[in-house]
């Protein structure tokens, strides 16, 4: 026990560089910078939710560079997945693969080198749930999905499989429309999704789309094409579950949001829009079991509108939405959000504004049914980064949390 609490108390100090960081912290928030030299920004989250800036950790990849809020275009672009974090590395066409100590999530050691994404410009990653195969896509030149197998050297690409997205992009690829937007596998881990944004025009195409793969341990194959429901000038986005329903909430920048119930053999039972009121780029979306409430984040009207769906009927109710107000005279640019589950009665919600880089923090606790009013902290991260001699602008996309195990 002493031996345990002596090198904890060394690597604390050796991470930190205080001594004052005691044990009391809940988890970690990772950032991806996007900056050209691509970092992880690591923070601690407090017992009451609150961050505190740690570290940058270089990934030795690069990231998209100064190309202005949402230069991804994507969800996920940072995962965090049992212990490991993974992340993307847009212009250097690279993955890599951290494991993080759970007992000091800010301390987080690459495993193996970064590998090849196996196309251009990889934007998002879906990692299966029994944790052995991760898979990309790549929005650049060569836009297609590929996949990986999780090893102890890091991450081996699955040569065989190599679906072609036909996007025909750029490098950097130019969208929003014609670029994948997210990929999620399905709670038994045999169905992959991923959205792919048309071209945002009815009659031009290609339409909106959600590209469905079998998986099995050993073969990945192309099932099946969807259309949701915003029809041929969607924008499919971000991939959220929607509980105990066999249904996706999927944000559309074209409406709002779609809702798509996808059976096994993966035919569609279900399929509807929901128009977000005033919405003009709803990209992001997160779930808070404590409230059961879904969060949609707008990237363009900075506003975060927060819903419930009945999960036996999907009938969704809008509930008040919270403008972000910027705090520089860059405009919000809401990019990523997650929800932290912290315990039964709480959950927070992270959510990043690129345009001053800052993370909003809002309370979910239970009982607490009308939406999002409880802010309880604006945490200046570009801000923390700039004063260590970093330099994280608009372009900082990416956001994934880590709570540490209650037995630590
Ligand atoms: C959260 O906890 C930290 C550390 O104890 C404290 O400094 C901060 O004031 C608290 N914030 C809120 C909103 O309670
Ligand atoms: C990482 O790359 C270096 C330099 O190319 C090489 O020497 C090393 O063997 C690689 N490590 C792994 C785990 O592949
Ligand atoms: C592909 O894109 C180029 C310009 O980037 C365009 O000239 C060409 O027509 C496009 N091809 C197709 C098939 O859309
Ligand atoms: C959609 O595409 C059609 C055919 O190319 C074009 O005539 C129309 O102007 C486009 N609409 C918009 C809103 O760009
Ligand atoms: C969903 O609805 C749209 C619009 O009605 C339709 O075009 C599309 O084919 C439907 N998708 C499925 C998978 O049924
Ligand atoms: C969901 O809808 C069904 C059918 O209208 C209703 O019986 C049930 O109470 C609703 N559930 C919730 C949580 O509102
Ligand atoms: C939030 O923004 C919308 C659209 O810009 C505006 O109509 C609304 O009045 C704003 N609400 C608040 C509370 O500022
Ligand atoms: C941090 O530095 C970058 C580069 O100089 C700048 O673009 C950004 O606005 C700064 N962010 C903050 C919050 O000061």
């Amino acid at each position: 026990m002493s031996f345990v609490k002596i090198s904890w108390v060394v690597s604390l100090s050796f991470f930190l560089g205080v001594s004052a960081w005691g044990g009391d912290y809940r988890g970690a928030l990772y950032t991806l910078s996007q900056t050209d030299d691509q970092a992880i920004l690591i923070s601690a989250l407090h017992q009451n939710g609150t961050a505190e800036y740690v570290t940058a950790v270089q990934t030795g990849g690069k990231g998209s560079g100064a190309r202005g809020p949402d230069a991804l275009q994507s969800s996920d672009s940072l995962l965090v997945h049992d212990d490991s974090l993974f992340a993307v590395n847009p212009a250097s066409d690279e993955l890599s693969l951290f494991s993080i100590n759970p007992a000091e999530p800010w301390d987080i050691q690459q495993v193996g080198n970064n590998s090849w994404s196996g196309g251009n410009y990889p934007t998002s990653i879906a990692v299966s749930p029994d944790g052995n195969k991760a898979c990309v896509t790549n929005a650049g030149s060569d836009s297609n999905v590929r996949c990986f197998d999780i090893t102890r050297n890091g991450l081996e690409l699955i040569s065989s499989f190599n679906f072609d997205l036909g996007l025909n992009q750029t490098n950097p690829p130019v969208g929003p429309p014609k670029t994948p937007s997210d990929l999620a596998f399905t709670s038994d881990g045999q169905i992959l999704l991923v959205t792919v944004k048309g071209s945002g025009n009815a009659t031009e195409g290609p339409a909106g789309r959600i590209e469905l793969f079998d998986v099995s341990s050993d073969c990945i194959s192309h099932k099946s094409t969807l259309y949701p429901a915003t029809g041929p000038g969607g924008l499919p986005f971000s991939i959220t579950p929607i509980a105990n329903s066999g249904a996706y909430l999927v944000t559309d920048p074209a409406v709002g949001a779609d809702l798509i119930r996808i059976e096994r053999d993966g035919s569609v039972s279900y399929n509807a829009s929901i128009t977000i009121p005033g919405q003009a780029a709803t990209c992001w979306s997160a779930y808070s079991s404590v409230t059961d409430q879904y969060f949609t984040i707008d990237l363009a009207t900075a506003k975060i509108t927060p819903l419930s769906i009945n999960s036996t009927t999907l009938e969704p109710t809008l509930l008040p939405g919270v403008n972000i107000t910027y705090i520089s005279e860059n405009p919000g640019s809401l990019i990523d959000g997650r929800i932290a589950h912290f315990s039964d009665q709480q959950d927070y919600l992270y959510s990043l504004v690129a345009g001053d880089q800052t993370v909003r923090i809002f309370s979910l606790s239970a009982g607490h049914q009308g939406g999002l009013s409880d802010s309880i902290q604006t945490y200046e991260l570009g801000a923390a980064f700039n004063s260590t001699g970093g330099a994280v602008g608009t372009s900082i996309e990416g956001l994934a949390v880590f709570l540490r195990p209650s037995w630590y």
